[in-house]
């Protein structure tokens, strides 16, 4: 694995997908670990789609899964889609099954959004007030996240901060239900304010696909896409593979200092 410096983000250039996967699984662990010394726990909330299974079956296994304090790590989701838990379209159903149903983890420890389904907007709502239970929060403070994982999409969409949507504009509320236009529905995401006050955020990217539009999201300016709003107050990282990474012009990118 090749990692590249550009200001303050981290750009891990990865053989394939699934050297991608291994890489993060090794990063998840350590940030887990990391995490429950410093504060006794870990929050994460992960990501849909398909990229990251492969990343949720290898923290399945016994060599990572065994690593991992699975008593004080807390799931959450960056996004859901509004389809019941039971739908293989599901993110929640998708990491249950590749994860979650094979670690010792608790079920109180696994936030999800539920009756997303039926109304997606009262489904926001209480996911906003299990995440502000969580956190502590008072009203108008967003949670900090250890680690959030994001994949992106061929339009630059991530989360579920598609190009266009309402969701992007908003500055106040930490999880809403954003009306997709080009699927016709809504979907539960977490809002760029409340991504951008994550300690982590980690883009996973792989593939033919994602090349034309990740040169335009990491090189490209001002920003236009979601994924380029993306500028957390913690470490931003990117663990992308050679196919995705094709068109990058790597003239613009340092050698990362070690101990990245
Ligand atoms: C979702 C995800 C979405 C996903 C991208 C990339 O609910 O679909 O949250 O943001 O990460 O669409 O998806 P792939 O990993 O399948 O390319």
């Amino acid at each position: 694995m090749e990692s590249f410096q550009r200001g303050k983000v981290i750009v891990n250039i990865c053989k394939d997908k699934d050297d991608l996967a291994h890489r993060l699984a090794e990063r998840f662990v350590s940030l887990a670990q990391d995490c429950v010394k410093q504060s006794g726990r870990f929050s994460v909330a992960l990501s849909g789609g398909s990229t990251p299974r492969e990343l949720y079956a290898l923290l399945a296994e016994p060599r990572f899964s065994n690593k991992v304090p699975w008593h004080l790590t807390h799931l959450f989701w960056g996004d859901e889609r509004c389809v019941p838990h039971t739908k293989d379209e599901s993110n929640y159903k998708m990491a249950r099954d590749a994860l979650i149903a094979k670690v010792p983890i608790r079920e109180r420890n696994v936030h999800f959004t539920n009756d997303q389904d039926e109304d997606p907007v009262r489904a926001a709502e209480k996911y906003e007030q299990e995440i502000a239970r969580f956190f502590k929060l008072n009203e108008g403070e967003f949670p900090s996240f250890d680690l959030i994982l994001l994949g992106m999409g061929p339009d630059g969409h991530t989360a579920s901060l598609f190009p266009g949507s309402a969701a992007l504009a908003e500055k106040k509320r930490i999880v809403v239900a954003n009306y997709v236009e080009k699927f016709q529905t809504y979907r539960i995401t977490f809002t760029l304010p409340a991504i951008n006050n994550a300690k982590n955020v980690i883009f996973m990217v792989a593939g033919e696909d994602k090349r034309a539009v990740l040169s335009t999201v990491l090189e490209s300016a001002p920003p236009s896409l979601p994924s380029q709003f993306i500028a957390p107050v913690g470490r931003l990282e990117w663990y992308i593979d050679e196919a995705a990474a094709a068109d990058l012009n790597r003239q613009l990118l340092s050698p990362a200092s070690s101990g990245v």
